[in-house]
């Protein structure tokens, strides 16, 4: 899929911004110096990159060590092979308000896009807007307690889950006061350990009930990373995530808000 940049009234196609190479250059300098913010383009306009939540096996390797105490080792090594990531998560800031072209009309993600969320496990764009999708498939969802949970079934051949806050939305042009949390499935084994679940129920396992009395402010964008929804008024955010390698859940400690719009892609 190509993109471009409004260059004197024309759609000028830039190829810096053209194939996986451009997102291969963004993951190469961020992986270099994880705690920077990195300024470049994507799509050709100019936009912040930066890690969500850098030395993340480390830091969950220390919490469940002290949460986990003798059993950690056990857990620890049944949970080994399943997907985490050192660099959790990447946000990015665009310096104007963007419409991205996130699929093509099959509905399949945009191919820099899936080398981000394959990098980074979430992939969160602010300041930014669909562009019309051919073939639109919009739902809005928003799901009670902390019910982590998968989108799709194993069995679907569409894994990417993109949500929106569009601020074309009535609703979803304000701040949304319901968050989402994703975490890999290496935390989410360990965390469910923690729980007191059947270690064979967990691996595969499509909806989970986690972290049941913890202090939610103990793990939030440290174990488990917060999209907070939060940007200004009539600021438009997205989110992907490979269902794949992630669970999520809704998060309002107070009174649920609006929902978000989510679709899936191939
Ligand atoms: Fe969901």
């Amino acid at each position: 899929m190509s993109s471009g940049v409004h260059a004197g009234g024309y759609f000028q196609l830039n190829t810096e911004t053209i194939g996986a190479g451009h997102a291969q250059k963004i993951i190469t300098n961020l992986k270099a110096a994880p705690t920077r913010t990195l300024s470049g383009q994507l799509f050709g306009k100019p936009a912040d990159f930066k890690i969500c939540i850098t030395g993340h096996n480390g830091t969950v390797a220390a919490h469940y060590k002290s949460k986990l105490a003798g059993g950690y080792t056990q857990a620890e090594a049944s949970a080994r092979s399943l997907s985490h990531f050192d660099n959790f998560g990447l946000r990015v800031v665009f310096g104007a308000a963007s419409e991205i072209i996130l699929c093509d009309a099959e509905l399949t993600l945009e191919t820099n896009i899936r080398a981000l969320v394959e990098a980074f496990g979430a992939v969160f764009l602010a300041n930014a807007r669909t562009a019309p999708i051919k073939n639109d498939v919009l739902q809005k969802n928003i799901f009670s307690g902390l019910a982590f949970h998968v989108d799709r079934a194993p069995t679907q051949p569409n894994q990417y889950s993109v949500y929106t806050r569009d601020p074309r939305d009535p609703a979803q042009k304000m701040p949304r006061r319901t968050s989402t949390l994703f975490a890999p499935r290496r935390t989410i084994y360990l965390q469910g350990i923690a729980d007191g679940f059947d270690p064979a129920k967990l691996t595969g396992s499509a909806k989970l009930d986690l972290f049941g009395d913890d202090n939610m402010a103990d793990v939030l964008n440290k174990v488990v990373l917060e999209q907070s929804w939060k940007a200004p008024e009539g600021t438009g955010e997205i989110g992907i995530i490979d269902n794949r390698t992630l669970m999520h859940a809704s998060y309002h400690p107070g009174e649920k808000d609006y929902q978000i719009g989510t679709r899936y892609f191939f």
